[in-house]
């Protein structure tokens, strides 16, 4: 079997022995035509589909719908469980120190895990065998979504510069639009890690190096979309996503980018050269048309390995391949969530609120107004404070059914008294009720009140007799009456919730 880590077109073949690559023989052109087939695709969870006759671009194959669903994106990462990959991470930071001896020898084993993490320097890579300096974007199989969107896009591509001031390498994907042959305007939003490396070199007056790198394993990808708390170096932090260390290569340009990467694209922002960009329909499902200016980057070559496959994905309305990709990073993120906020149980971000549109957040509350604290909380730190909508519920409600998140809205939010909202805060670029990533945001504090909050006990729940339940189980199992009562286990833990409330205050249960 193949191993789906060692880089994109391993990952191809790793599908493929499991049956779920399609191969697409047919010409068939990146301008509208692969992302309506791939639209088509990703709408009914299908597989990734490798097109091998992609017209107009002679050598190049494209592949789509690399992320086709959180099953096998944990299997690619050698996972059970994909919060196993935030254990990974919170794990090297949040443990006690070592004090016995016993501690101290399994700390040096910690340690000799973190650096087989680490990125490690080879000085040879396959894609530096072909190298087009003459119009390199043109040579690319870029894709137009969306028959108004204002140029070809890279749409699934690795951007990566370093903090000129610390040397930390970030990676993001962020959308590039195709300005001429030479130069590609990079849409990284103002509070993204990339936007801020560029403001320090605007403000030391210095060229930014740049590289894109094009098609990569399915981890190191990954590492590009994730929301990793600065300034953690993303090239590690893709070794934490995978398991084992990225091998990088070093460009001219000093930026280093994963070794196995397909192609790659090279070369340096002009500190204050910016140009207009868009409209580009995105992952709202809107043409997205920035008031601001973003960077321009000039590219100087390109290389690429020997028969490459050029990466892609397509956005619109929701859910899209997007939407699989946001999920892995919920839950990869969880066990960082709850580092940052103990009292956070699970979070949801429901795939057609596009994940910084609305999320909704279990807690274990402790104190009265627990639920405002933890929305204040999600809102002032790394990119859940671009989330425009936030529910907090108890730990009792289940985040991911979306009708217990009503019951508990409808139930406990008091529209006068639990509703924040803050207006003229900075959001999401995309929030098509932005101007210039200013917006609004509401948050909901839907957690049961009590005394000390509402004035009020609160309310006595229903609860079923419990012998009488177990009775009439058997009665009707034996008339083919199967099911229990849904509401069991939340009715059972919102007693305990109000008894220990009220016993932690000294007090007895209303
Ligand atoms: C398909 C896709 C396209 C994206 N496009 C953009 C984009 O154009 N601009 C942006 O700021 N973020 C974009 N993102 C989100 C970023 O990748 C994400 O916020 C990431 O954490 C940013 O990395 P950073 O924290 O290193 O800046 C996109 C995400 C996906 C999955």
């Amino acid at each position: 079997m193949p191993d789906p880590l060692k880089s994109l077109q391993d990952y191809l073949a790793w599908l493929e022995e499991r049956g779920s690559l399609l191969r697409v023989r047919d010409p068939i052109s990146p301008i509208l035509e692969i992302p309506s087939f791939l639209r088509r695709v990703m709408y009914n969870r299908g597989p990734t589909v490798l097109f091998e006759n992609v017209a107009g671009y002679p050598g190049w194959r494209v592949a789509g719908n690399i992320y086709q669903n959180l099953d096998t994106v944990r299997e690619a990462l050698g996972v059970g469980n994909l919060e196993d990959i935030g254990e990974r991470l919170v794990g090297l930071v949040q443990s006690p120190p070592p004090v016995s001896l016993g501690e101290k020898i399994s700390s040096l084993r910690k340690a000799k895990e973190v650096s087989s993490l680490l990125p490690r320097r080879v000085r040879s890579a396959r894609f530096t065998k072909n190298i087009v300096e003459d119009g390199p974007l043109a040579s690319l199989p870029l894709f137009k979504t969306w028959p108004r969107d204002g140029s070809r896009y890279i749409t699934l591509g690795l951007v990566i510069v370093r903090d000129p001031q610390s040397g930390i390498t970030n990676m993001g994907v962020y959308r590039v639009m195709e300005k001429s042959p030479q130069e590609g305007v990079v849409h990284w939003q103002v509070h993204k890690r990339g936007a801020l490396a560029y403001k320090k070199a605007l403000e030391e007056g210095r060229r930014l190096p740049i590289a894109i790198v094009l098609g990569s394993d399915p981890g190191t990808m990954l590492a590009g979309v994730a929301p990793v708390p600065y300034p953690m170096d993303k090239l590690f932090f893709a070794g934490v996503l995978r398991g084992k260390g990225v091998d990088v290569y070093e460009l001219d340009n000093g930026i280093m980018v994963p070794a196995n990467a397909e192609a790659v694209l090279e070369g340096y922002i002009e500190p204050g050269k910016s140009s207009p960009e868009g409209p580009f329909g995105d992952h709202w499902g809107f043409y997205d048309r920035p008031l601001e200016e973003y960077p321009v980057a000039v590219f100087e070559r390109l290389y690429h390995r020997d028969d490459p496959v050029y990466p892609g994905t397509v956005v619109g309305l929701p859910p899209l391949e997007d939407a699989v990709i946001g999920k892995v990073i919920e839950r990869v993120f969880l066990p960082v969530m709850k580092m940052v906020f103990p009292e956070i149980v699970d979070v949801n971000f429901p795939v057609h609120g596009v994940f910084q549109g609305l999320m909704i957040v279990s807690i274990k509350k402790r104190f009265p107004w627990h639920g405002k604290k933890v929305l204040l909380g999600l809102w002032g730190v790394g990119q859940t404070s671009l989330t425009k909508m936030i529910v907090v519920v108890d730990h009792f409600v289940d985040v991911h059914d979306l009708g217990q998140v009503m019951w508990a809205v409808t139930s406990f939010a008091h529209p006068g008294r639990d509703i924040v909202v803050l207006d003229n805060a900075h959001t999401d670029s995309l929030d098509p009720t932005s101007i210039a990533s200013v917006g609004a945001k509401i948050g909901i504090d839907a957690t049961v009140k009590f005394r000390e909050e509402a004035g009020r006990d609160p309310p006595d729940i229903v609860a079923p007799d419990e012998r009488v339940e177990e009775k009439v189980a058997r009665v009707a199992e034996k008339y083919g009456v199967k099911g229990g009562d849904p509401w069991r286990r939340l009715v059972r833990e919102y007693l305990d919730t109000i008894r220990v409330w009220y016993e932690a205050r000294g007090g007895s249960t209303p």
